[in-house]
């Protein structure tokens, strides 16, 4: 991934602002909104959908008694942030939030950390794990020696094999002690690859133009982010579907494109 801050260069984070109908973004970003959404109109549904996953996600971990939480890949502040669901279900957490785009970084601070006991901002790229479990506010804020969730969601898809992003997962979770949790998300394109063999529009494309490509994986290779761990019921699932109230609802077309599961360490 490129830091770019160019305003007329998408970004993915605000990208991803502007589909959730956020006011962080440029018109770059929402022209590449538009682009995606006449390629794939669900996307927005998407986006909504995604943050409702890590919503009930984070309760059924702060259901564990998990009281720590560092989001790696935060993006900007948006619906709902980890700390707001944390506090909601399990007052008195405490919420690390890791991200390698300044821009997003200089909003979290600004909104995010309003309780500076309990929430920091971390400037750091999960490509270099090992400086986020060191830097001084994760060491301020998490103790390793009690359960931890990690949450690493719509960001593993950015980042190429060539950055080996499973290793960069792996190096967190052997920080983790007995009892924490991981929750990850991530894009696949092995549905649309089946389904639409012949239609090469593709909402890759608008990635490709932004500061970060996407990488969709194969289900059996996001599996693999999950080595070690034991999955939490029912497993790598839809993410509209995973936990959902009434996953009746869901539309047809809305599943097996982002997926996403909870994970225990033993
Ligand atoms: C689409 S947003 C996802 C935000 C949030 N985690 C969610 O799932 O709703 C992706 C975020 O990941 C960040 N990101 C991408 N690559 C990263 C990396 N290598 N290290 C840290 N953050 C990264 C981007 O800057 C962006 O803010």
């Amino acid at each position: 991934m490129q830091l770019n801050l160019e305003p007329g260069v998408p970004n993915i984070a605000r990208i991803y602002d502007a589909m959730l109908g956020g006011k962080d973004n440029f018109a770059a970003d929402r022209e590449a909104v538009a682009r995606l959404t006449e390629v794939e109109p669900l996307s927005p549904l998407y986006a909504r959908n995604h943050r409702e996953y890590i919503g009930r996600a984070v309760q059924l971990v702060a259901g564990y008694g998990v009281r720590q939480f560092l989001d790696v890949g935060t993006g900007l502040p948006t619906m709902d942030n980890v700390h707001q669901i944390a506090y909601r279900h399990a007052p008195g957490s405490r919420v690390v939030y890791v991200d390698n785009d300044p821009t997003v970084c200089a909003h979290a601070r600004a909104l995010l950390t309003g309780d500076p006991g309990a929430v920091a901002v971390v400037a750091e790229d999960l490509r270099r794990p090992e400086r986020i479990l060191e830097h001084p506010e994760t060491r301020r804020l998490i103790d390793f020696d009690e359960p931890l969730c990690v949450l690493v969601t719509g960001v593993l898809h950015f980042i190429p094999d060539e950055d080996d992003p499973h290793a960069a997962v792996r190096v967190l979770t052997d920080a983790m002690g007995p009892g924490s949790h991981l929750v990850i998300s991530h894009i696949t394109d092995e549905e649309v690859r089946r389904t639409r063999p012949d239609d090469n529009r593709s909402g890759m494309d608008v990635f490709a133009k932004s500061n970060a490509p996407m990488h969709p994986r194969a289900r059996r290779d996001i599996e693999r982010f999950f080595d070690g761990l034991v999955p939490v019921d029912p497993g790598l699932a839809c993410i509209s579907e995973w936990h959902a109230p009434d996953p009746s609802d869901i539309r047809e077309d809305l599943r097996n494109v982002w997926l996403g599961a909870v994970a225990r360490k033993p």
